[in-house]
């Protein structure tokens, strides 16, 4: 069983549509995808109400998502961990322990050659727009980890 695990910062709006949509692309019994984030503040929450709704759009149920802290036994229990953001990056490296830790890290949209260390952006202060472009990239670079997975 592979385990890949998606990191924003809130754990309510980019990470639950990338477990979300990479969980619909691979099969449960193979993979075993699950969000977390960076900061507390909404730990316990279902994801935000825009992000439910653009993966309701296309078919996805996130809404029973909660949101959840990461944690150095993240490093532990998964195989591959996503990071939406350089922040997000940054702040999950400096948590490694060993260069094991390390290596299992990577910015997400460095699985596509075109995105290289580009950050999915944070669509939480926008509107509607930027929920469905984080969805479009989202959905063509899950695509591709589904593949190499
Ligand atoms: P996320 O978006 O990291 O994609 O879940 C955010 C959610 C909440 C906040 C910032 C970004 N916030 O400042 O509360």
């Amino acid at each position: 069983m592979q385990k890949v695990l998606m990191v924003c910062l809130g754990n309510i709006c980019r990470s639950p549509l990338a477990e979300g949509i990479l969980q619909s692309k691979v099969n449960s019994d193979e993979v075993f995808v699950d969000s977390a984030g960076t900061a507390a503040y909404h730990i316990g929450k279902h994801p935000d109400v825009r992000s439910i709704d653009v993966a309701a759009k296309y078919g996805l149920n996130i809404k029973n998502q909660r949101a959840r802290k990461f944690t150095v036994k993240d490093f532990d229990q998964f195989d591959r961990i996503y990071a939406m953001d350089d922040s997000n990056y940054n702040y999950i490296l400096s948590l490694a322990r060993d260069d094991k830790d390390a290596q299992k890290v990577q910015l997400i949209l460095n699985e596509r050659d075109s995105y290289q260390n580009q950050s999915v952006p944070d669509p939480y202060y926008g509107g509607s727009l930027g929920f469905e472009k984080v969805y479009k990239m989202l959905d063509e670079v899950c695509t591709l980890i589904s593949k190499k997975i």
